[in-house]
């Protein structure tokens, strides 16, 4: 067992990302201030996570956009005993402060990695009673509201009337989450996440099904960007029915799908033909689908429509443009596109489409939020999202 002297942060990335990742994370960091005395990261290719050392430097999840978690790393255990992982593990956790919200078991997002879920189940009660009975875990494992009722002074020990009472999530969600983290069976990663500053999900992962009548598995992208970018009061108020939408490079009509499920009217531009069924409907043909065969970078609508969705196989610098121009022109109000990521030098195209949109916008005088992230049903590409804000 290890106790650093720096801060240590543990990220869990896209296999194949992780020098995007530590170079996004030390870069944010470097914008603090200068790393003093720590070496470079070590960055094990196709692991699916990084370790990453800074001083005092804090770091922001949302904006990081190869991060899938963000989690503080207080302890490494190299060697765990293959007859006795818990005392090893309970002891480590034993020397961190506070009592944790959430326990979430997590291992690498690989092959590998799913090897280790069998164990991982069924290591995670064990550990979990322990550290209840500690009084170390005040909740589930999952931030939802406890089934069985805990008593309530463990809760709230200054109001204790020895009443029970069920933890409701929001109560809970102050309390700092424990990750084990197993990069194999016989070492583990100790750390706690800030749910204030970490994603919400196991793994940093919003998995989504894929829904039968979807026509392509694109859906999915479309479905995980409005969990991860959008609360849930602002998918009500952003995605309602009756609002409009463009999607460029709709076909076969996954993304389009998402919308109109919604009840959003919406106008399909791609070259290819659509595909796919709605309610036993071709969605081609389904009364809120307009499909024209055109060429999305160079179609103009013509009325502004709310939204603004794109897909297209196209470089980011086009894409990008093509972005800042609808907001330019006040054609749409908010967007989701993909910037589809060149081979090397990825972050340098990132920055540059990212980077034009804000000059864009900027010059135009109009007010947005934008995030940006590669998401799990992502591949060689990262999604964004982009709102229109007041003043
Ligand atoms: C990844 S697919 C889109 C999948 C779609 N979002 C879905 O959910 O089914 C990319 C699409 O972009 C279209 N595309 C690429 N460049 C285009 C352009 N300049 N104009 C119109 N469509 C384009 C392709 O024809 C292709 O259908």
């Amino acid at each position: 067992m290890r106790k650093s002297q720096n801060t240590l942060w543990l990220l869990y990335c896209r296999p194949g990302f992780e020098q995007d990742c530590a170079q996004e994370a030390l870069r944010q960091a470097k914008q603090q201030k200068p790393i003093i005395g720590i070496e470079q990261p070590g960055v094990i290719a196709d692991s699916g996570y990084v370790v990453v050392a800074l001083n005092d430097q804090t770091l922001s999840c949302r904006e990081l956009i190869f991060t899938r978690q963000l989690i503080r790393l207080h302890h490494s255990i190299a060697t765990l005993p293959e007859r006795d992982r818990l005392t090893p593990i309970l002891d480590a956790i034993a020397t961190l402060p506070g009592t944790f919200g959430t326990l979430w078991l997590e291992v690498p997002d690989t092959n590998e990695g799913k090897l280790l879920t069998t164990f991982t189940r069924r290591f995670q009660p064990l550990l979990e009673s322990a550290l209840r009975e500690q009084g170390r875990l005040l909740d589930e494992t999952i931030n939802t509201v406890r089934a069985e009722p805990v008593e309530a002074s463990l809760l709230h020990p200054s109001t204790s009337s020895g009443r029970t009472e069920e933890i409701s999530p929001r109560r809970n969600n102050h309390l700092p989450r424990l990750h084990i983290f197993f990069p194999g069976k016989s070492s583990a990663l100790i750390g706690t996440s800030d749910p204030h500053n970490s994603a919400a999900t196991i793994m940093g992962i919003a998995r989504q099904s894929m829904p039968a009548e979807a026509p392509s598995r694109s859906t999915m992208k479309l479905a995980e960007a409005i969990e991860v970018f959008m609360d849930r009061s602002e998918q009500t108020r952003l995605l309602r029915q009756g609002m409009t939408a463009v999607d460029l490079g709709a076909a076969p009509g996954g993304w389009t799908w998402q919308l109109v499920k919604r009840g959003i009217r919406v106008t399909a531009v791609d070259n290819g033909p659509m595909k796919g069924a709605l309610d036993n409907h071709p969605l081609a043909q389904h009364p809120l689908v307009q499909h024209l065969r055109q060429d999305g970078l160079k179609y103009a609508p013509r009325k502004a429509v709310d939204w603004l969705v794109c897909d297209m196989v196209e470089q980011p610098s086009k894409v990008a443009t093509l972005i800042g121009a609808w907001f330019a022109a006040g054609w749409c109000k908010h967007a989701i596109f993909n910037l589809k990521l060149p081979m090397k030098k990825r972050i340098d195209a990132l920055d540059s489409a990212l980077g034009g949109i804000r000059k864009r916008l900027d010059e135009e005088g109009i007010n947005y939020r934008m995030m940006a992230k590669q998401l799990y049903h992502d591949r060689e590409e990262v999604t964004v999202f982009l709102t229109k804000t007041k003043g």
